[in-house]
């Protein structure tokens, strides 16, 4: 297995956890740190005892280092920057998210990574779950039949200080994405509409807006509706939502932080005005580690058989386009088509 010779582009807390995986991936090294900050490369590389040298260029560490692979942990407004830099220079690249700041930003990393011929893909955490898996088995193998509408909820009340609560759409922008990209996953489709309606909640403590109320069609004819608020304290949900998927035959549900649990119509019940269920049993269970590092871990398979990873940033971008969609449809008050 061909060891892949990595550069950390952003020194923050969040690079913390990247650094965490390598440390215990065999074929994988750290081979340089990179920052704007220079105090804040050489922080890093003091507190985790790094041999490493550390720059404020991404390009001059990629030429000294023979670096293959760069991780983007920087921020939203620096990643088309960083991973255009990287690409451009043979690296493949696994960042957070966002992509980019908007679309067209993102769409064009798609083009250069396909110009260059490397992959860039995208930190999706919160598909790489034991309960969102089993969810997905449960909803992707027709144990409640065909899905005619999924619903998420989102509802809590953090006081982060700092740069969320001066965003003009700090859920929708800085949270949502995870929520879009768990309903893409569930659903195993894409949307191709929207209708959103954001707002900022009276006594709210964000500028922008803190709540969004959203209605997507999807391509498979269900309909996905978020009701989310990041102003909301009291009875709160969990990070991931609560979840209720209505199929054909019957409905799954999952409160987003047990093990999801389905009901579906009992075979001895025509007739009835309330039809009698039975709950089902759910006995699938995911293998793969959770979180970052489940996502990394199928970012390096994905690279290392050659084939796009799950969150690869052609996926990835149709998350994107839920988001930027949605803040369209908020501005205009229109529904959006999503092509
Ligand atoms: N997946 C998740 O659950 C999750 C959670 C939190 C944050 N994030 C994402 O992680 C990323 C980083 O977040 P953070 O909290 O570590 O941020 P941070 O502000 O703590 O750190 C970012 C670092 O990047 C550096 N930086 C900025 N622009 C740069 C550039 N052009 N070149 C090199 N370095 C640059 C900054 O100096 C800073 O040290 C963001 O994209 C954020 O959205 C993801």
């Amino acid at each position: 297995m061909s060891l892949h010779k990595i550069i950390v582009v952003g020194c923050g807390d969040m690079a913390n956890i990247w650094l965490d995986y390598v440390q215990q991936r065999k074929n994988a090294k750290i081979v340089a740190l990179v920052d704007l900050n220079e105090g804040a490369a050489i922080r890093k590389k003091e507190q985790r005892n790094l041999e490493v040298p550390v720059y404020t260029d991404l390009k001059t560490a990629i030429l000294q280092t023979q670096a293959t692979l760069v991780f983007d942990v920087t921020i939203p407004a620096a990643h088309k920057t960083v991973v255009s830099t990287a690409l451009t220079n043979g690296c493949d690249v696994f960042g957070e998210k966002p992509m980019a700041e908007n679309i067209q930003d993102a769409e064009e990393l798609i083009k250069i990574a396909e110009a260059t011929g490397q992959t860039y893909t995208v930190m999706q955490n919160r598909r790489y779950l034991k309960q969102i898996r089993q969810l997905h088995h449960l909803v992707q193998n027709g144990k409640i039949g065909d899905i005619k509408e999924l619903h998420a909820d989102f509802f809590l009340g953090p006081h982060f200080g700092g740069f969320r609560e001066q965003m003009e759409s700090p859920l929708i922008i800085d949270m949502a994405i995870h929520t879009f990209d768990q309903a893409r996953f569930i659903a195993g489709c894409n949307p191709s509409s929207v209708y959103c309606y954001e707002f900022n909640p009276k006594g709210s403590w964000y500028d922008g807006n803190a709540s969004a109320i959203c209605i997507y069609e999807m391509e498979n004819g269900s309909v996905f509706s978020y009701r989310g608020s990041w102003c909301a304290e009291g009875f709160p949900t969990s990070w991931e939502s609560e979840w209720r998927v209505i199929g054909t035959k019957g409905t799954a549900k999952w409160d987003g932080f047990n093990t999801p649990s389905s009901e579906i119509v009992a075979e001895v019940s025509s007739g009835e005005f309330i039809k009698t269920t039975k709950q089902m049993s759910n006995d699938f269970q995911w293998q793969g580690r959770e979180g970052h590092f489940g996502c990394l871990d199928e970012m390096f398979a994905g690279l290392e058989e050659n084939r796009r990873a799950e969150t690869d940033c052609h996926d990835n971008i149709n998350s994107m386009k839920m988001v930027f969609a949605a803040l369209e449809s908020a501005k205009t008050g229109k529904k959006v088509e999503i092509i």
